[in-house]
């Protein structure tokens, strides 16, 4: 077992020495900006779900895409630093920053009061709000507390899923909570549940997306309060929030923010 453990530990290592190469080469490549004054441009590990089109996806080639990538991109440009992306699962992302493993989640997060206790948070860069999707044949959802007494599916430890709990109570079996929101929707296409609660663009984008399957969005702009997202760092990450924020004030200041909201959305 333990001769088993070492292998597997400079497998690792290995591994590990490779990425940083790379890393490395990417930072030196010639089309690279010019360095900040005093050294290299720093790179960040940036996690997002990448199952939350039209902020996060991933195309054809298997390449990590969307609204929040454009975003960040850009505003690491004017910030002075340079990112990567890395697919990361929503469970457990949060932890990713304590942890070290990722520097910055860019993920359609909500800045809400109980995950501030945990990491910081940039300063907001899109407006949401809650959208309910209806089933197929379900003619008597008209506004939120409709779904009073049926069955929601929602993406789990979402800001989706605390309002769905707090209508629904925390431990009501009818809330049906998926690892991801397009697992969310494709149990209501199903017909399993008979709506599905989740961020107004992406529950729009997949509704629109999936016509054949007869879902219906309703709005209830009375329950659901706007949402704001932000980049997230490490509590005390203060440099790099610092940066991020610049970057953030530069990018809508320019017109660039305004210029990545018309190509994912299509008006100002
Ligand atoms: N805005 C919601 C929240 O922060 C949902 C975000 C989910 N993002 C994702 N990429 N799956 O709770």
């Amino acid at each position: 077992r333990t001769l088993l453990a070492g292998m597997l530990l400079s497998v690792f290592a290995l591994a590990g020495c490779g990425q940083k190469q790379e890393a490395q080469q990417q930072a030196s490549a010639p089309q690279a900006a010019a360095p900040a004054a005093g050294g290299e441009m720093k790179e960040y590990v940036v996690g997002t779900d990448a199952s939350y089109a039209p902020f996060e996806f991933q195309n054809d080639k298997q390449e990590i895409v969307g609204f929040d990538m454009d975003v960040l991109t850009a505003v690491a440009a004017k910030g002075g630093f340079k990112v990567k992306f890395v697919n990361t699962p929503w469970e457990g992302m949060f932890a990713t920053l304590p942890q070290g493993d990722r520097d910055i989640l860019s993920s359609a997060i909500t800045i809400t009061d109980e995950r501030k206790q945990s990491m910081d948070f940039s300063d907001p860069y899109f407006e949401a709000r809650q959208l309910i999707a209806v089933g197929k044949g379900v003619a008597d959802v008209k506004s939120f507390a409709d779904l009073k007494a049926k069955k929601v599916a929602v993406q789990t430890g979402t800001t989706g899923d605390e309002v769905v709990q707090k209508l629904l109570g925390k431990t009501n079996p009818n809330i049906k909570r998926f690892e991801s929101m397009p697992l969310a929707l494709k149990e209501l296409e199903g017909g399993g549940v008979d709506a599905a609660v989740g961020d107004n663009g992406v529950v729009a984008n997949y509704v629109a997306n999936n016509p054949q399957h007869g879902m219906v969005t309703v709005e209830d702009t009375k329950s659901f309060a706007p949402e704001y997202y932000g980049f997230a760092v490490n509590k005390g990450n203060k440099e790099l929030l610092d940066k991020i924020n610049a970057g953030i004030k530069a990018v809508k200041a320019d017109g660039t923010y305004d210029q990545i909201f018309k190509k994912y959305f299509g008006t100002k």
